[in-house]
């Protein structure tokens, strides 16, 4: 029986990650990890708490979570403070979420970008220089060349194929271009595999030149949208924060929209620091759809890709198609040789060249009837898309002709559906191309 005179605990009970010496799996994880049901009345499922604030126990406990909030004592808060800050259902995501890539913590957003843009604004001043591959998602590119150039960050890119030469030699010059400026690298930002290109970054070239010519003081961070969590896990190749769009395969049903990054606590306490201020916490009602994903996501994205490789094999084969730029199918010897190093599968996003131009691209776009045309990628249903015209229309011209984006390239997400039903689709809208 419980005293009634002890206070009520408010500590959760710790979780179970580990059963007779074995390391439990994060499919398995997924299903309680984080939760005390008895914090919860006994409730299974995590409630969602809808709640702006916090009671304390005491006032001299209000006072310590400040102390951690603000960063006078190490360690941050020891409890639910202010929904701006942190909630019940964010705090069991983020745990859920460094399972994935072995994180040491976790941070979750409103959006991928809200989480690209804090990240990057909390490791940057002016006169520093943030350096990229290329291309990234549209969106990101705009915020470091258009929006962080105005505070006086500058960048340098490299494409997604560079290996270790060619890295140190652009990540040289930004050190030059910092020093000229008064700063620093403050970062170097990767997207693998790029979108919509698909093209692979060596991680482990990146990790190497990075130890050569700067300091560990330079976080590499990666976004892992296209193959994470399941297919790729870029901590163990040499990343220090791994990005996420959670609005894509981890939330998995075009339902919602959220971000999340995750890595060692240096990397992370500065950027929750930020997320303090600015806000950008993913909201309790999307954290726990987000919790409701992750039970599934890994289910969800081996029949994903399962059905992407059936697809694949039959576009690869027909004449309208003039090539393909699926991971499961990569020519390049050095695409290769990164994709068997740091990914184990090939995910469901892939991009397919028709046989003419925009027009022809357009025709085959529109007489799809089970795949829908629209943006993003990653849900249960198929989607198809045009990056050139699309996600990628604010990209210069001659830069989306260096990247590849060209006017025939579609991007296609294969969902869960019947793989036989998704390659009929395509078969007749090839057609009527
Ligand atoms: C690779 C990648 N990163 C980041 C984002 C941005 O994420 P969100 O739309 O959740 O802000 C996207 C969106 O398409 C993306 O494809």
């Amino acid at each position: 029986m419980t005293d009634p005179h002890s206070p009520p605990r408010r500590k959760p009970k710790p979780s179970v990650e580990k059963l007779a010496g074995r390391k439990l799996k994060p499919a398995t994880l997924m299903m309680g990890h984080g939760y005390d049901p008895q914090l919860s009345e006994g409730a299974l499922k995590p409630p969602i708490f809808l709640t702006s604030t916090f009671a304390f126990e005491s006032a001299a406990a209000g006072k310590r979570h400040f102390e951690g909030i603000t960063g006078k004592r190490s360690g941050g808060p020891e409890g639910l403070v202010y929904s701006r800050f942190n909630g019940p259902n964010q705090e069991i995501l983020e745990d859920r979420l460094s399972v994935w890539d072995e994180a040491e913590d976790a941070l979750c957003f409103a959006s991928g970008m809200t989480a690209i843009c804090v990240l990057m604004l909390a490791f940057c001043s002016a006169g520093d220089v943030i350096v990229h591959s290329g291309p990234l998602y549209a969106a990101s590119e705009g915020f470091v060349a258009k929006t962080l150039s105005r505070f006086g960050v500058t960048y340098l890119d490299f494409a997604a194929g560079a290996d270790r030469p060619e890295i140190e030699a652009v990540l040289e010059q930004a050190k030059a271009q910092a020093a000229k400026a008064g700063g620093k690298v403050a970062m170097v930002y990767l997207e693998s595999p790029a979108n919509p290109t698909n093209a692979l970054v060596d991680v482990e070239a990146v990790r190497d030149a990075r130890d050569a010519v700067l300091t560990p003081d330079c976080p590499i961070a990666i976004d892992n949208t296209f193959l994470g969590p399941l297919w790729q896990q870029p901590l163990r190749h040499g990343a220090d924060i791994t990005v996420y769009s959670l609005t894509k395969y981890v939330g998995g049903h075009s339902d919602l929209v959220a971000g999340s990054l995750a890595g060692a606590k240096r990397w992370m306490d500065p950027v929750r620091m930020l997320r303090n201020t600015m806000g950008g916490i993913a909201d309790p009602n999307t954290a726990w759809m987000l919790l409701r994903s992750l039970e599934t996501v890994e289910l969800r994205m081996q029949r994903a890709g399962e059905n992407a490789a059936k697809v694949c094999e039959f576009l690869a084969e027909h004449p309208k198609v003039e090539g393909l730029g699926y991971l499961g199918m990569i020519s390049d010897p050095r695409q290769q040789d990164i994709y068997r190093r740091h990914c184990s599968g090939a995910g469901s996003t892939f991009s397919l060249f028709v046989k003419g131009g925009e027009a022809e691209s357009f025709r085959f776009l529109d007489a799809l009837r089970i795949v829908k045309l629209a943006v993003s990628l990653g849900g249960t249903e198929s989607l198809a898309s045009h990056p050139a015209g699309m996600t990628h229309l604010s990209v210069p011209q001659e830069r989306r002709a260096k990247l590849g984006i060209t006017d025939n390239l579609v991007r296609v997400s294969i969902g869960i559906e019947d793989a036989d039903d998704l390659i009929a689709d395509f078969d007749q809208a090839l057609k009527r191309v």
